[in-house]
């Protein structure tokens, strides 16, 4: 059975609701959006003098939760054209839109009772089939639909949205017994591939896996802190990257998160939880009266502009815990803290701070060997299954590791050993486990990834999406073609190969420009069917080294810059295909990468930018060429009456301004990826979809373009008329004189140089200009900081 969902209906507009309906709407599927109707006229409206009965006062609450989400930091929304997918309505008037959806989603309150009185309207209401999801925290998933239809248990279930939905990578989502299997099933599937959420299936307990160890584990650090009397600064500065956790790591988070919300987070567990033998750190009477002392002087961290930490000007003060007033920072004077940083790989590091006999040692061994113990005793509770565990921390609280992935990493036998020793209690399944001479949870077996399983006592093969492709893991099992320090030729397999980015955030150097020539070379006259450019960094590429670009003299440069171009056009022409799979942050020289594949594929969350002006530079890799060629050239074509002005003002500005868009749908409509270009929601599936698209295109008998005059460059009138804007900008103060210039020279190179009037141009004349102009900026640039 399948469905299709060409409705959503979200009922709650607050944080998680409205953010879920903004979400489905980025997905490209209508939404409705309900609330409560207000009971009362708010003051303004008493004003306006309008009636309680008016539409604009019915919908009033929903209205305004949508506003904030049209308005928010980081944007809910790929595009403002989204939101129009929305339409808005209350549950008193508008209760027949339940009936339309193909899938109703609850996000209300959390509390048991007005969530089963929603869920009876719903059941009365919704149309046969349709599929029905409560977002909860923490309430059992089974008792909201305890007196519901048997139609309705059937198309009824869990899922665990984080906030921000339109960012975290996270979905739990929890079946109840009366589940249908097809219903998850659909729901799992449709969840990573429309919504791009990675999905992880939990038992119906408390708090389900991701928050029930978070809760347990953020406790245990703030307690152990408030004990031994550390500092937030030192806190955050033991409990974060150096052990393999993001930099938000103890206080950071709560501020984060808010207290209010940790708090009733924590005693809601709590009371659910008499079985754990960990529970009592929710309840720890000093983080209580830590907390109680915040909250009275509405300190509730981020949302209340004060937490654990507070903007004072420009500075960021910190609580003291002891006086718990504010104060300048004080640096974690703990050696042991930067020789930790200086390690790259998160194993190695974990090792080196475990070992240690000061605070970091101490704090480390306390938080780390208490969160293992503590997953290993949640088994079979949570989850039946490791890597589910592993991948529910990762993912949503964007630890390096999981608990289990950890523990393999430091050695299971001795860390059990020093983890009784220190008086963390070993699950009894992981004693029998190292008796029975298992010494790792996961193991790799010809290539594939195994991992043990506590009831069968044996390993068994990890699920994995086959739609995921992991370079690394490509490596290991023998896919490597070939490599140096900046790059490596990867086989994807089907005769696709993979040119993987690995310089530090990934900047384009002299390595990566080699391997790109190499790697036309063997899919042209090799026996492969395309090349997909990607990798499974953070980012795709933070643009070119500046090193590497500006170093030297003014030939050095010029060079450098040509050797580029010419890569970049090798790429471009190549007879095969070459498909660009960019996400995250791509700038600069990585958008000029994308640019001059035959084709994009890219992750629905990537902020492209030509980001050179910031530097005082213009693109010199074809950058500006492209944006002729995709924005001014092709409403030029055919038409004698077309006004080349705006549409190389529009070019001059997403340059100019160093504009960065805030999503791929952004980056279409800046004119960096085109109407053909593929967006994909789910960056796992990237390289996937990336490799696709290269045999699509092999099979479609794909040909390089002709090289012929394919940019129009404006002239010499239209270069007149941006200068005029330029110099009313610098005289009014908006550019500065530097800036002003800069922009002259970026509007010379997108008119054509001297050209006196508007032409076409073959692309090697326009990134001949872009060189000489680049050299020309650069060597100014050296020329200022000389005389400096
Ligand atoms: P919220 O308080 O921001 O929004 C709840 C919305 O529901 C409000 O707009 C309210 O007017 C509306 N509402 C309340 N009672 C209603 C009723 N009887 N009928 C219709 N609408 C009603 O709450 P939030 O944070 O969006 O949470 C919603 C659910 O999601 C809760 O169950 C919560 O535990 C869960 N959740 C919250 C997360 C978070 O970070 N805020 C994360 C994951 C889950």
């Amino acid at each position: 059975m399948t469905w299709t969902i060409n409705r959503v209906v979200v009922i709650g507009s607050g944080t998680m609701g409205g953010g879920i309906a903004a979400h489905f709407a980025n997905a490209g599927i209508r939404v409705h959006l309900m609330d409560l109707a207000p009971r009362e006229l708010s003051p303004e409206e008493h004003e306006e003098g309008l009636k309680l009965a008016d539409r604009r006062v019915r919908n009033r609450i929903v209205r305004a939760s949508l506003e904030r989400f049209r308005k928010h930091t980081p944007p809910a929304f790929f595009t403002p054209a989204a939101a129009d997918l929305i339409t808005l309505g209350n549950l008193d008037d508008d209760e027949a839109f339940i009936s339309e959806g193909d899938w109703i989603i609850e996000a209300i309150v959390e509390s048991l009772e007005p969530k089963q009185e929603l869920v009876a309207r719903i059941d009365r209401l919704r149309k046969p089939k349709s599929i029905v999801t409560s977002n909860t925290s923490g309430i059992p998933i089974q008792k909201i639909a305890a007196n519901a239809s048997r139609d309705f248990k059937l198309h009824f279930l869990g899922t665990h949205f984080f906030n921000p939905p339109r960012y975290m990578k996270l979905l739990e989502v929890i079946p109840t017994r009366d589940t249908g299997p097809d219903v998850l099933a659909f729901v799992r599937e449709f969840a990573a591939e429309r919504l791009g959420k990675s999905v992880v299936i939990c038992k119906d307990t408390p708090n389900f896996i991701a928050n029930r160890l978070a809760s347990v584990s953020g406790a245990t650090v703030v307690d152990f802190a408030l004990a031994n009397n550390y500092t937030v600064e030192e806190t955050d500065a033991i409990a974060g990257p150096v052990i393999g956790r993001p930099k938000t790591a103890a206080f950071r988070l709560q501020d984060l998160v808010g207290l209010d919300i940790a708090s009733a987070v924590a005693s809601n567990l709590y009371g659910l939880i008499e079985h754990d033998e960990s529970r009592e750190v929710l309840n720890s009477p000093r983080i209580e009266s830590l907390r109680d002392r915040q909250i009275e002087k509405g300190r509730l961290g981020d949302k209340t502009g004060q937490g654990f930490y507070r903007k004072g000007g420009e500075k960021i003060l910190s609580l003291d815990l002891v006086t718990g007033e504010y104060r300048e920072r004080v640096e974690p004077r703990i050696p042991s803290l930067d020789e930790a940083l200086k390690i790259r790989d998160t194993p190695s590091r974990l090792k080196f701070v475990l070992k240690q006999d000061d605070k970091a040692g101490k704090m480390a061994r306390h938080v780390v060997y208490n969160a293992l113990g503590y997953a290993a005793r949640r088994i079979p509770e949570i989850s039946d299954d490791i890597s589910n565990i592993d991948r529910a921390v990762r993912w949503g609280f964007s630890h390096d590791l999981g608990p289990f992935e950890t523990w393999d990493a430091l050695g299971v036998s001795e860390t059990a050993e020093a983890m009784e020793a220190f008086g963390v209690a070993v699950a009894p399944w992981v004693r029998q486990m190292l008796a029975a001479g298992t010494e790792s949870f996961y193991l790799r077996q010809n290539g594939e990834l195994r991992v043990y399983d506590p009831a069968l006592a044996e390993y068994v093969k990890v699920s994995q999406d086959p739609k995921a492709i992991v370079l690394s893991d490509l490596k290991k099992a023998g896919r490597l073609v070939r490599e140096n320090r900046g790059a490596s030729l990867i086989d994807l397999g089907h005769s696709v190969l993979c040119l993987e980015f690995h310089t530090k955030l990934n900047t384009l150097d002299a390595e990566i420009v080699a391997m790109l020539l190499e790697s036309i070379q063997e899919v042209e006259q090799g026996n492969w069917k395309g090349l997909v450019i990607g990798n499974d960094g953070n980012d795709f590429c933070a643009g070119a080294d500046p090193a590497g670009m500006r170093a030297g003299n003014r030939a050095s440069t010029e060079s450098a810059v040509r050797g580029l171009q010419d890569a970049l056009m090798k790429i471009r022409f190549c007879r095969k295909p070459v498909v660009a799979a960019p996400f995250g942050r791509t700038l600069g020289a990585g958008v000029e990468v994308t640019m001059v594949a035959a084709r994009i594929v890219v992750a629905s969350e990537t902020y492209m930018g030509l980001v050179e002006v910031a530097v005082g530079l213009i693109p010199a890799g074809g950058g500006c060429k492209e944006l002729i060629r995709r924005v001014v050239s092709p409403p030029m074509h055919g038409s004698a009456t077309t006004d080349p002005l705006p549409l190389t003002r529009k070019v001059l500005k997403t340059i100019g301004t160093a504009r960065v868009s805030t999503s791929a749908e952004g980056a279409r409509s800046m004119g960096f990826i085109s109407e053909t270009d593929r967006v994909v929601m789910n960056r796992e599936y990237l390289l996937h979809e990336a490799k696709r698209e290269v045999l699509a295109l092999a099979d479609q008998g794909h040909e390089p373009p002709v090289r012929e005059r394919t940019c129009f460059a404006a002239g010499a009138k239209v270069l007149a008329k941006l200068r005029a804007e330029i110099g009313s900008l610098e005289r009014s103060g908006t550019a500065s004189a530097y800036d002003a210039w800069v922009s002259n020279r970026l509007a010379y190179v997108l008119c054509g140089g001297d050209s006196a009037s508007g032409e076409w141009m073959d692309e090697q004349f326009l990134l001949d200009l872009e060189r000489s102009v680049f050299v020309e900026l650069s060597s100014q640039k050296r020329a200022m900081s000389d005389e400096q």
